[in-house]
């Protein structure tokens, strides 16, 4: 009895934790986790939930797919369900698969002993997606959303550059669902969390999470600016055809324009298929996308009808995991990483090893109960792990080799000795700086207002903060708008020239466009560019201020959670003090300078080469147009462009585009592009 009471807390325990890291993989798009500690969970849930059906709820996630659905968006009915996989990390697991399937099928097949005919395709981690096209034609785009409904996101699905609107060749189906993944090169994750880091706003753990979160912006335009890619590999409702093997699909799909997976293997039997398998896991690093596995699907359309589906996934496919990288390496230490918000962040200082082909030596270690409950203790062994691009992370201690005097590591006593005036935030695991004179958080608050993408006022570095914050200068920002030249003579390094000009500086920013100051603000989750596009909607701090989250929420380029961030810290009465003291005593310019009716800078950044004859715009035309969105143009292909804007009869620079991978858009897509 007490056993069974035991179980059912385990059981309630493991859901409870599977749905938290579901919410935060599907809908937060920043899990904790690795893929290999989540299947994990999800496996022991299973095992207990098999030995004792009546614990077993028919919405457990061992039976569904989950859910990444937005209210922000409308939901649609898919025209067929979206399955998940059964996964597996396991050698011995695949092949149990084909033994059950030689089993359902034996009755069907003239020769039940032959092998089972295999498609062996990479594992794609990226965000699945259901596009519907309508003869010929692209007519919406759903996510998986929990398997049955999504969210609609055509208009950002639109501005993918190599998704055609308009399938090549002919012969299309009056209806067909294409399913797929859209995912992100490593190259351009590397390029938005560099300039995430320039604006100090929380980096993406990996490309997956940040292509899901771009695909549920509410601003196609955002969509635009970052370069989402997608692969297609099957088929849901289809009206007027029919595939009878499952690799008819690539090549039709190839045919039609579609970009599809760059290699699939055909097998005979399991063991061909595990040789394709391996060959896999050996060529996925020189593949355009993120693979974190092998999909073994059953090639014979027929067949797979027959072995049929569970609730959640078919009984005809499998996917094999290539498991996360591990290394065993010392912490030395555990240090606390302020962020800009004041949130309190440990970190893992390890001895440097090398992990999935690169050296680690910090990983996260996530908050304070995530270290009580690894009992990872200052000095311990560990096992790091990094799964592609993601943050390492340490996965356990190993215990036999714990020095005889580490102790369990207290958070709040480091915090303590290390002078941080902190507090855990009620019902979370997170510890935030505390107080509105705390030293620290003031002085990350006037470097983040003071930098370039701020009010960017000359010579307030990080030093000189430190300096005026120890004199008792400045507390909070307005202070630094009452600061006098002779203030700063007594100070270090200051001469009456250097007084003079960082008065004169801090002076100078009160004049600046209301974009700075916004950002200068430090709402989290606000960058630059969020910056711009709320002082361009609302054209004063005053209309800002007064938006409701709604109202927030419909702008341009401001997603949901931004929303309420925003109307969050305008309704904290410290941040309204010091918005108020900024704007009546010091009197920082609350208005915005550009005009309102300014072209959307949609294509700033981006380096277009037109070539051949548009169907309706002239060469010039074109180039007037993208430059006055922000674009450039150049004469000649090379490995700078981003994209190749191509008419009839188009030459030796088409050529040169597919040789070099840049993306090749036709008129229709630079009108999506401008518009957004
Ligand atoms: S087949 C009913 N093939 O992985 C068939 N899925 O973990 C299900 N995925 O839901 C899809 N690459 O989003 C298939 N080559 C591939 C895939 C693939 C990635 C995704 C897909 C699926 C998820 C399951």
């Amino acid at each position: 009895m007490a056993e069974n009471s035991d179980i059912a807390r385990r059981v309630e325990e493991l859901r409870a934790e599977v749905a938290r890291h579901e919410r935060l993989y599907r809908v937060e798009n920043r899990p904790e986790i690795t893929d290999t500690r989540f299947d994990a969970l999800l496996r022991e849930l299973r095992k207990l939930e098999d030995a004792h059906p009546d614990l077993a709820p028919p919405d457990s996630p061992t039976r569904t797919v989950g859910d990444d659905r937005l209210e922000a968006f409308e939901t649609v009915r898919h025209l067929r369900p979206m399955a998940s996989l059964d996964n597996t990390y396991s050698r011995d697991e695949l092949f149990a698969f084909d033994q059950r399937l030689l089993r359902v099928l034996a009755e069907e097949r003239a020769d039940p002993g032959d092998p089972l005919p295999y498609i062996v395709e990479p594992k794609i981690d990226g965000l699945a997606i259901s596009l519907v096209y309508e003869n010929g034609k692209l007519t919406r785009a759903v996510t998986r959303g929990n398997g049955e409904e999504g969210d609609n996101v055509t208009a950002n699905v639109r501005t993918i550059p190599t998704l055609p609107d308009t399938l090549a060749g002919g012969g299309h189906p009056g209806l067909i669902e294409i399913r797929g993944e859209i995912y992100m090169t490593l190259a351009e994750f590397r390029r938005v969390n560099g300039e995430r880091e320039a604006e100090d706003q929380p980096k993406f753990m990996n490309p997956r999470n940040l292509a899901a979160g771009t695909i549920k912006q509410l601003d196609p335009r955002v969509v635009a600016r970052r370069r989402l890619e997608i692969v297609l590999y099957s088929v849901g409702a289809l009206e007027g055809g029919r595939f009878d093997e499952q690799h008819e699909i690539h090549e039709c799909f190839r045919a039609w324009g579609l970009p599809v997976v760059e290699k699939y293997w055909q097998a005979q039997g399991i063991e061909k298929a595990w040789a394709a398998v391996e060959e896999l896991d050996r060529l996925r690093s020189t593949f355009a996308y993120p693979t974190d596995g092998a999909v073994i699907k059953l090639d014979n359309t027929n067949w797979q009808q027959i072995a049929g589906s569970t609730s959640k996934a078919p009984r005809w496919a499998i996917s094999y995991k290539f498991a996360a990288e591990q290394a065993e390496t010392v912490l030395r230490k555990v240090s606390i990483q302020v962020g800009r918000t004041g949130a309190l962040t440990p970190v893992a200082e390890l001895d440097p090893v090398v992990v999935a082909g690169s050296t680690v030596s910090r990983a996260t270690l996530h908050n304070e109960d995530e270290i009580a409950r690894k009992d990872i203790r200052e000095g311990d062994t560990v096992i790091v792990e990094k799964a592609g691009e993601i943050i390492p992370a340490v996965v356990r201690v190993v215990t036999e080799k714990r020095p005889p005097d580490a102790e369990p590591f207290d958070f709040a006593a480091r915090l303590r000795d290390l002078g941080h005036n902190a507090e855990r935030v009620p019902g979370q695991a997170a510890w935030h700086l505390k107080g509105r004179n705390n030293p620290e958080l003031t002085r990350r608050r006037i470097e983040h207002f003071a930098g370039r993408t701020a009010m960017d006022i000359d010579g307030l570095g990080t030093e000189i903060v430190r300096q005026l914050i120890g004199a008792d200068l400045v507390r909070d920002l307005p202070d630094l708008y009452r600061l006098k030249a002779e203030d700063l003579l007594p100070l270090e390094k200051f001469a009456r020239k250097s007084a003079d000009n960082l008065v004169a500086a801090i002076d100078a920013s009160r004049a600046n466009d209301l974009w700075r100051l916004i950002h200068g603000l430090g709402i989290p989750h606000v960058g630059a560019q969020s910056a711009k596009d709320l002082a361009r909607h609302f054209g004063s701090l005053d209309a800002l201020m007064a938006a409701d989250t709604e109202i927030l929420a419909e702008v341009d380029g401001i997603g949901p959670v931004m929303a309420e961030s925003i109307t969050a810290f305008f309704a904290d009465p410290d941040n309204e003090a010091r918005v108020r003291a900024l704007v009546d005593e010091a009197n920082v310019n609350t208005r915005a300078l550009e005009s309102r009716d300014e072209t959307p800078q949609n294509l700033s950044g981006l380096t277009f080469v037109i070539t051949g004859t548009l169907p309706s715009l002239s060469r010039d035309e074109a180039k007037a147009l993208i430059e006055k969105a922000g674009g450039k143009c150049t004469g000649s292909v090379s490995k700078k462009t981003d994209y190749l804007l191509a008419g009839e009869s188009a030459g030796s620079k088409l050529d040169k585009a597919d040789t070099l991978g840049i993306h090749v858009i036709d008129e229709p897509k630079l009108r999506a592009l401008l518009e957004g």
